[in-house]
């Protein structure tokens, strides 16, 4: 077979087939291959006419095809089938030849593979893709890691395929290792916050106004022409204003409320912890589908907990909602800011040297998270690259102070009337955290040294003490 594909791309379910059909109508000619042949053909069938396939039965004469340096896109399941691929890729590879995984891997596994694959003299690019399905096709945000080295011959490729922004792709280089991964991961963590954000929002004009779906969704769709304007408010408007042709209700009433995850939220607050990197708003979120699906509990407590609580009576309509407006902007920057805290931290503990102002520019278009907004945070790290919060920024420290007093307007309403905003709370509580002269993790550590003889320093000289407590006692 003669090698003539410019890049390969192995696993054809959805999102392999429509990477494989983006390239080829870009113009590459696209080597393409899966476990169960009947999906090669069937995209053969169904796309050949888009561009230049070149279909093959065997991983052997997939290999075979392609021009050197090998360029292997990998999109199989995550986990052991991506072993499984591999395994059969190396011996069939040659020095200098690339494996890209574009799946959704944890980034410990992409650092283990990218140390096994360089001891075969071969790149591996774990590589965090973003925007779905639709994304695939037409544009996705692509988050590649791996060596610089493999970059120069493969990031042209991809940033070609990418979503555009003001004709800027939506892909760069992001650092070595597991950091094209570890920045995905962070980027759907961040989503699921927004998300959560966003339903909390719903929750309070519904609560606070009585209103309708639909009439909620105007109000997104008002939203979604200011700051707030993003993928997500957009399409939150159209949910809200869906009405199920089963019942001739809203949409959203007829959906039961357990929300389900597929595991990346869990991965980036556990990698919170590790690192002691407070992402509040991203661990409420992913608590608060626990908590949604919590059903036993919730059963339990809707039947023995009350509320004494008035029913909320919002006086003026208009104020209100663009209290929740204000509040909604500063809970969402709360929560960015403490996901790029995150990738800092990361960055720092793993020697990736990830640039934060271009994490947040390839997040603007192709993605789940696109937003305007997004350009703010490149500004911001453009003014200071090392900026240590993002909240301090002289932009967002103007946003969030115009709406300072509106975001507790709205969090005391909410836990006056019973309305539960884990997100919003939780983000003003960071708020006047992160913003405190003086914390009570002073006593926290004084009882450390009571009980456990943990010490503590002083604010008035150096050095390490321990008080003889039972001495007081
Ligand atoms: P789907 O999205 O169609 O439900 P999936 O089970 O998530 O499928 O698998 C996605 C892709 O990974 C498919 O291309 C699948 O190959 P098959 O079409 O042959 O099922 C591929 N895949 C899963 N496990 C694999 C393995 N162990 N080796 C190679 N490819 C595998």
């Amino acid at each position: 077979m003669a090698a003539r594909a410019q890049i390969g791309v192995t696993g054809l379910a959805v999102m392999g087939r429509n990477l494989a059909r983006n390239f080829a109508r870009h113009g590459y000619t696209v080597a393409v291959h899966n476990r169960t042949y009947a999906k090669t053909e069937s995209l053969i069938a169904e796309a050949g006419h888009e561009g230049d396939f070149v279909p093959s039965e065997s991983t052997a004469d997939f290999v075979a095809s392609l021009e050197r340096p090998r360029k292997v896109v990998v999109m199989v399941k995550a986990g052991a089938a991506t072993d499984a691929v591999i395994d059969e890729l190396v011996p069939l590879l040659e020095e200098g030849d690339i494996v890209v995984d574009a799946g959704n891997a944890h980034f410990p596994d992409t650092i283990r593979r990218e140390r096994a694959l360089r001891e075969h003299g071969l790149h591996f690019v774990g590589s965090g893709v973003s925007g779905g399905e639709e994304g695939a096709l037409n544009g996705p945000s692509i988050m590649p890691g791996g060596t610089r080295e493999s970059y120069a011959s493969l990031g042209p490729i991809l940033e070609d395929i990418s979503a555009k922004v003001d004709g800027t792709p939506c892909c760069t280089y992001i650092g070595p290792d597991g950091a094209g991964h570890f920045v995905k991961m962070v980027h759907n963590g961040i989503e699921y916050a927004d998300m959560q954000l966003i339903a909390e929002a719903y929750d309070l004009l519904k609560q606070g106004l009585g209103a309708s779906a639909a009439e909620i969704g105007k109000i997104f769709e008002e939203w979604n022409t200011g700051d707030l304007e993003s993928f997500l408010i957009e399409i939150t408007a159209d949910v809200l204003q869906h009405v199920d042709a089963e019942t001739g209700q809203a949409f959203v009433d007829v959906v039961l409320d357990q929300a389900e995850q597929k595991g990346t939220g869990r991965w980036t607050v556990q990698n919170g912890l590790d690192l002691g990197v407070p992402i509040t708003g991203i661990a409420e979120a992913t608590f608060a589908r626990a908590l949604s699906g919590s059903v036993p509990q919730r059963e339990a407590g809707r039947a023995a907990l009350p509320a004494e609580t008035q029913g909320w009576d919002v006086k003026d309509r208009a104020a209100f909602v663009e209290d929740v407006r204000l509040a909604l902007y500063a809970s969402k920057v709360v929560a960015y800011s403490q996901g790029f805290d995150q990738i800092a931290a990361a960055s720092a503990e793993f020697g990736w040297d990830i640039d934060r102002g271009a994490m947040a520019r390839i997040w603007r278009g192709g993605c789940i998270i696109r937003a305007r907004f997004l350009n703010r945070i490149t500004e911001a790290y453009e003014r200071d690259a090392q900026l240590p919060l993002l909240l301090a920024d002289e932009y967002f420290t103007g946003a969030v102070g115009n709406g300072l007093a509106a975001w507790r307007r709205v969090v005391a309403g909410a836990a006056q009337n019973g309305v539960p905003t884990p997100a919003f709370s939780s983000s003003l509580a960071y708020y006047d955290g992160v913003r405190a002269e003086r914390l009570p993790a002073a006593l926290v550590q004084a009882q450390r040294d009571f009980f456990g003889a943990h010490t503590y320093r002083r604010v008035d000289k150096p050095g390490v003490f321990h008080t003889e407590w039972s001495a007081d006692r």
